[in-house]
C-alpha cells in the first residue's frame, strides 16, 4: 500500500479502547487500508492509551477539566485535529459531546459507534435500558456525527438478540463483538466514499 492509499485516521476515546484496539488489528491485519496518526483522550487514566503506546502510535490527553469553558477545550481540540488533518476522526468511546464548532468544522469526517439499534435507545446507558426495558433486540450503529445527540446518517447497523437470560454484562459482551467487526467495515466504507 502506498502512502497516497492509506488514510488517516485521528481516533478518540475516553476508557477501554477494547474498539479502538479492533481497528489496530484490522490495519495490522491488512483489512482496513488506514492508518492510526492520532489517539486523543479526554481521561489520562483511559486503558485505551496503553494500547495506542503498545502500538507505537502517538497519543495526546486533552483533558477538559483543565479547560475554564466548553468552547476553550472545542477551540483546542480542533487545532489540534487541523495540526494532525486527519481524513477521518473516529469516535470509539469519547464519552464527551463535541461542541456544535467543531461539528460545523469537521462535518461528515467525523463518525461514531453507538450501542444500539438507533434511531432506538440513543444517549447513555443504552445496553442497560434494553436489558432493563425488556426489549427483544439491540444492535450496534456506525453514524456520521451530526449536531443531534446519536442521529446523524446511518453508515451500517446490525442488530442482536437479546436473549430473557440476558444481564447487561453478558448483552454488553454480545454487542461489543459486533462493534469491534462492524467499526472496521464501516471505516472502510467512508474512507473509500471520501477517497472516489
Ligand atoms: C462502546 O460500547 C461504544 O459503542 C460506545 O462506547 C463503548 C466504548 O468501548 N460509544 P471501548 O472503549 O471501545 O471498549
Amino acid at each position: 500500500m502506498t502512502q497516497a492509499e492509506c488514510s488517516k485516521l485521528a481516533v478518540l476515546i475516553s476508557g477501554n479502547g477494547s474498539n479502538l484496539g479492533a481497528i489496530l488489528d484490522h490495519i495490522e491485519q491488512g483489512k482496513l487500508p488506514a492508518e492510526v496518526s492520532l489517539v486523543i483522550s479526554n481521561k489520562a487514566d483511559a486503558y485505551g492509551l496503553v494500547r495506542a503506546e503498545q502500538a507505537g502510535i502517538k497519543t495526546l490527553v486533552l483533558e477538559n477539566k483543565t479547560y475554564a469553558t466548553r468552547q476553550e477545550y472545542d477551540h483546542s481540540l480542533i487545532r489540534t485535529l487541523e495540526e494532525c488533518n486527519p481524513d477521518l476522526i473516529v469516535l470509539a468511546g469519547f464519552m464527551r459531546i463535541l461542541g456544535p464548532g467543531l461539528v460545523t468544522r469537521f462535518q461528515g469526517r467525523i463518525v461514531n459507534i453507538h450501542p444500539s439499534y438507533l434511531p432506538a435507545l440513543p444517549g447513555l446507558h443504552s445496553i442497560e435500558r434494553a436489558v432493563k426495558e425488556k426489549h427483544t433486540f439491540t444492535g450496534v450503529t456506525v453514524h456520521y456525527v451530526d449536531h443531534g445527540m446519536d442521529t446523524g446518517p446511518i453508515i451500517m447497523q446490525e442488530k442482536v438478540d437479546i436473549d430473557p437470560q440476558d444481564t447487561p454484562e453478558s448483552l454488553t459482551e454480545k454487542v461489543h463483538k459486533v462493534e469491534h467487526r462492524l467499526y472496521s467495515k464501516a471505516i472502510a466504507k467512508v474512507l473509500k466514499e471520501i477517497k472516489s
